[in-house]
């Protein structure tokens, strides 16, 4: 494969950037953090479609500052045997894109799917040889001899033969050691002895038995039992039926003649009630003569009563006069109200001039009085005294006046209720004269009204009897009917008794019955007893056949264990890892002498079967890795990276260099810029993509192309 163009948006640092890889060596350039790795891992992410560094996410690759949603990409134009390809990736990892020749990819795992195919590598060597950092698969010639067994092993993939050898060990362990052959054994036994000797019997009597049965007519002996049966019940109704009619017909006499009787007893009541008639009749109407002057009587003795006390009120005596004179009262009023009206002036005048001086006219003698005020106090005391007189006189003919008032409202009172009474005597009186003195005889109504009630006793003595009577009759009538209905019933059961089976036949029938009820419970017994054994039997088959199929399964097993065993052992590290390390150690030294000698390195190196690094050079004198010098160590390294790629990657066709003057100082630099040089002729004779990451300026002079960021 060669890489042609890689453009990438919004992928880490890089908000845009496009960088060419036309043939030969492309150098990226520029200081630390620029963006130079990330733009070596948009390239892997483009190709495979990780992050790069375990425990990173997708994710983590868009730019930080890109806007929400706005997903980072990756668009990577290639060529593989003359065929261009083009991939697109969207950092968020929903959507990819493919397209190379006629293949058209649009979903991420279809890509996936087409791009292991491509690369034609798997994608473990393109992460660990392809992609990997300088410095990193250097450091694996000069790790403690430990870490560098583990990384070798991962290298050269024997790690999976040491993992597949745990797994055999587990798995081995799984497997199940079944005691088959004593199970089967007892249950064939069982099955020889219990299940089918005693299946066999069964099955012969159970022939035996329906055998006995077939021909055997149960209809028409359980008819016969029916008809029998009936005809013992219709027996026993017929009995209860008689028993019944003697029972209806031997009670009736006395009540025939408890009839007669109350006939009897009806017509003598009827007779003597008829002779009683007139003179009930005679005595009802006596009676209620009696009744009316008895009425009459009473309202004679109430108005009496009335008549003695509207005379005791007549008789009451007038009220008391007071002795006052209504006239003399009146006038006595006036009297008062003149002599009242005479002391008016002298009041006034008394209003007018008490206190006064000076000369007045008296108003009763009409004289001029020279001092009004002596006048005034005059009056005044006259005033008071006659006022006082006055109102004594006033008083004693109010006094009189309210009683004179009072004594004739008494005789109007008076009058008005001798008046009523005279009235209501005068009407109490007409009465009384309309009825007479009259009387009442209690004792005659006595003796009547036992007349009557003893005929009212007597018809309803008749009227008892005549019900009883028509009582017995209908009762008597009802049982001659009962005894019509059953006599009718008794004639259709005896008709149904014709042709009843003897009872011998019946006999016989259920006999025969009997015996075939025995013998199919016997039937269902060994039927039941078959199914139970059959049961068993299939039970025994199938365990059989599981076992069967167990011991197969378990020779399958054993054989399967064996080889987990031998595998085990071939997997074991000292067996097959080491024959693969040694054949790789093998071939992995040849090329790493020849890149040494293409770099012209003054030693030559051997990593031996103990994975121990040794170099030699030529003045003799053997040596670790870990002494070489620092430029010594470049050199070694970048030889060690070209081996590596060229046994396990060489089909990819592209490799990358990062930073392979990490941590060197400038006169070891100076080294890396003279094997630059031959790596560079190398990559021209091979024709192999090159892609150098370096912060170090001096390595440009050896590339082909450089991109500086
Ligand atoms: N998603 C990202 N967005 C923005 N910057 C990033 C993102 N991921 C890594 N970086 C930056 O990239 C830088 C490392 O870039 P790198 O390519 O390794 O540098 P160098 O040029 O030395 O190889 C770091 O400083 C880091 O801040
Ligand atoms: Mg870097």
């Amino acid at each position: 494969m060669r890489l042609k163009r890689m453009s990438a948006s919004n992928f880490c640092q890089h908000r845009e950037l496009t960088v060419e890889f036309p043939p030969g060596i492309t150098g990226i350039l520029g200081p630390n953090g620029v963006g130079k790795s990330n733009a070596i891992k948009a390239v892997r992410f483009a190709l495979i479609g990780d992050s790069g560094n375990a425990g990173t996410k997708v994710d983590d690759l868009n730019w930080q500052a890109a806007a929400a949603g706005e997903s980072g990409a990756v668009e990577l134009v290639f060529e593989q045997s003359g065929t261009e390809g083009k991939i697109k990736r969207f950092v968020n990892n929903a959507r990819a894109s493919l397209k190379f020749g006629e293949i058209k990819a649009n979903s991420v795992s279809a890509v996936n799917r087409h791009m292991g195919t491509i690369l034609g590598i798997p994608e473990r060597t393109l992460k660990d040889i392809v992609f990997v950092m300088q410095g990193a698969i250097e450091s694996i010639l000069f790790e403690r001899p430990a870490d560098r067994a583990k990384k070798f092993q991962g290298l050269f993939g024997t790690e999976s033969a040491e993992r597949l050898r745990d797994f055999l060990l587990q798995e081995v362990n799984k497997l199940p050691t079944a005691d088959v052959d004593e199970r089967v054994e007892r249950l064939q036994k069982e099955l020889d002895v219990d299940v089918d000797p005693p299946l066999r019997e069964l099955t012969k009597k159970q022939a035996s038995v329906a055998a006995a049965l077939k021909g055997f007519d149960r209809d028409a002996r359980e008819a016969v039992i029916a008809k029998f049966e009936t005809a013992v019940q219709i027996g026993q109704q017929l009995t209860e039926l008689n028993e019944r009619i003697i029972m209806l017909t031997t009670n009736v006499t006395p009540e025939v003649a408890h009839v007669a009787e109350l006939q009897q007893q009806a017509d003598d009541a009827e007779k003597e009630t008829s002779q009683l008639t007139s003179r009930a009749d005679e005595a009802r109407a006596k009676l209620s003569n009696l009744d009316a002057a008895r009425r009459a009587h009473e309202t004679y003795e109430q108005l009496r009563g009335e008549a003695e006390k509207l005379e005791d009120v007549l008789r009451q005596p007038v009220p008391m006069s007071p002795g006052i004179d209504r006239e003399k009262l009146e006038a006595g009023f006036e009297a008062l109200h003149s002599m009242k009206v005479t002391l008016e002036p002298k009041r006034s005048f008394v209003e007018t001039f008490k206190g006064g001086q000076g000369t007045v006219q008296c108003p009763t003698c009409l004289q001029d009085v020279h001092e009004a005020d002596q006048l005034a106090a005059q009056f005044e005391a006259e005033v008071a005294q006659k006022t006082t007189e006055f109102a004594a006189v006033d008083q004693q003919l109010r006094e009189g006046s309210s009683a004179l008032v009072e004594y004739e409202r008494d005789v109007e009172l008076d009058c008005a209720r001798k008046d009523t009474a005279r009235e209501r005597l005068q009407s109490v009186h007409g009465t009384l004269s309309t009825l007479g003195v009259t009387t009442y005889d209690g004792a005659e109504a006595g003796a009547l009204q036992i007349v009557v009630d003893d005929f009212s006793g007597k018809l309803m003595v008749l009227k008892n009897v005549r019900d009883e009577l028509s009582r017995l009759q209908v009762e008597l009538a009802r049982k001659k009917s009962e005894c019509r209905t059953l006599e009718e019933r008794q004639c259709s059961l005896r008709e149904q008794l014709q042709d009843r089976p003897t009872a011998d036949q019946y006999k016989r029938a259920k006999d025969g019955l009997e015996m075939v009820a025995s013998a199919e419970a016997e039937l269902g017994n060994i039927e039941g007893q078959l199914y139970q054994l059959r049961n068993r039997r299939g039970a025994i088959l199938k365990e059989l056949e599981l076992l069967k199929q167990q011991t197969e399964k378990t020779e399958a097993v054993k054989k399967y264990k064996d080889l987990c065993e031998r595998a085990r052992t071939l997997f074991h590290r000292d067996c097959l890892p080491l024959t693969v390390t040694r054949a790789f150690l093998a071939s992995l030294n040849v090329k790493i002498q020849e890149y040494l000698t293409l770099f012209g390195a003054p030693f030559s190196c051997q990593i031996k079967d103990d994975l121990t690094v040794s170099c030699n050079f030529p003045g003799g004198g053997e040596q670790s890795a870990e002494r070489l010098s620092g430029g010594q160590r470049v050199v070694l390294g970048i030889a060690f990276r070209f081996a590596v790629y060229q046994l396990f990657a060489a089909d990819l066709g592209f490799m990358v260099l990062d930073e392979p003057t990490a941590f060197l100082d400038d006169d070891r630099v100076q080294s890396v810029v003279e094997v630059m040089q031959s790596v560079r002729r190398y990559v021209h004779q091979t024709g192999m993509q090159l892609i150098v990451v370096t912060h170090e300026v001096e390595l440009v002079a050896a590339f082909d192309h450089t991109v500086r960021l």
